[in-house]
């Protein structure tokens, strides 16, 4: 009898807890203020962006799934069976779990932060597929995509669902889709991408009615408080969000209640009443524009499905 298949797992990122709290003081201390939006993301603030994805003002995470499950078929015929596919930002693995019976992968390599998020996923993949190659790898992706090459067998597909290539700048994004790129030759990236659309669809879906996004945003606050020793209060912040057109892109930012100092050891930094903290840029591109950063990427001549109301696309780009 053959043993039972069982994940392997590799941590390739090292957290350096000093460099992080030196990066978030010095953008607090920037003239402009601003806090990454990788703080959002503690136990707390995890759960919270489940919340939002169940929200009906969020729309991208259903109209993304309503379009993979009218288009999954022929996603399939352009993706091929038997590559190694590779889920960028992988999390619960669900959204990739869901194409396995039309893609049929021979290996799944499941890329997250740390390896400890997808560790009790991976067991669940692999005891529902026994016979598939399963891979969880810790890397912090959007630092650099330095996957070690021997994990890529045959065709890779790379998969990077959920449009969080939006929350890259531009410029960050192309940067981000070459490294993508030299390293799927032969294969390809099915990737989600939320478009441009009104302002009031896009700033309800980043201020919903219940709070949720707001509670999110102001998360934030406490998780650099345990990083840095802050003493922000999130009662003296107001949550903002909205759509700057002239960037294509949603912006969050906290604004102060009031004039107030924030001090944490070493620092300070005081806020006047009305100014603000930015959390968060989430871009939002055109079919022409996202395919045109495709091909300036590298990627041979993209093709695109889209939800009836053309809210989001998922784009698959081939790397001949
Ligand atoms: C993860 N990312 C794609 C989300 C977005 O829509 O930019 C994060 C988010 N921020 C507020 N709501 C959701």
């Amino acid at each position: 009898m053959t043993p039972a298949r069982v994940p392997r797992f590799l941590q390739r990122h090292v957290a350096d807890s000093a460099a992080e709290r030196a990066e978030a003081q010095r953008a607090l201390l920037a003239p402009a203020a601003s806090a990454s939006p990788k703080y959002f993301y503690d136990r707390l603030g995890s759960h919270l962006f489940e919340a939002i994805t169940e929200l009906p003002e969020y729309y991208p995470t259903r109209t993304e799934a309503a379009i993979f499950a009218a288009h999954g078929q022929a996603m399939a015929r352009h993706v091929g069976v038997g590559t190694t596919l590779i889920d960028l930002g992988a999390g619960n693995c669900a959204k990739a779990v869901r194409m396995f019976p039309l893609f049929e992968p021979a290996r799944y390599v499941a890329i997250d932060i740390s390896v400890d998020f997808l560790r009790d996923a991976l067991a669940g993949v692999q005891r529902a597929h026994p016979q598939l190659d399963v891979v969880g790898l810790g890397l912090d992706f959007s630092r650099a995509l330095d996957m070690p090459a021997e994990l890529i067998e045959g065709r890779p597909a790379f998969f990077y669902p959920g449009s969080s290539i939006g929350n890259f700048t531009p410029a960050e994004a192309l940067g981000f889709l070459r490294s993508v790129r030299a390293r799927a030759s032969g294969g390809g990236l099915l990737i989600g991408i939320d478009l441009i659309k009104p302002a009031p669809l896009l700033e309800a879906a980043y201020a919903d009615a219940l709070g949720v996004t707001a509670a999110f945003n102001l998360n934030l606050l406490r998780h650099l408080n345990r990083l840095i020793g802050s003493d922000f209060d999130p009662a003296c912040w107001r949550h903002i969000g909205l759509y700057n057109a002239s960037e294509a892109r949603v912006e969050m930012h906290l604004e102060a209640r009031d004039n107030l100092t924030v001090r944490w050891p070493g620092g300070q930094r005081a806020f006047a009443a009305g100014e603000r903290l930015h959390t968060e840029n989430s871009h939002k591109y055109s079919i022409d524009g996202f395919s045109a950063l495709l091909q300036a990427a590298g990627f041979d001549a993209p093709v695109h499905w889209t939800d009836p109301q053309g809210w989001f696309a998922v784009f698959w780009a081939p790397a001949g």
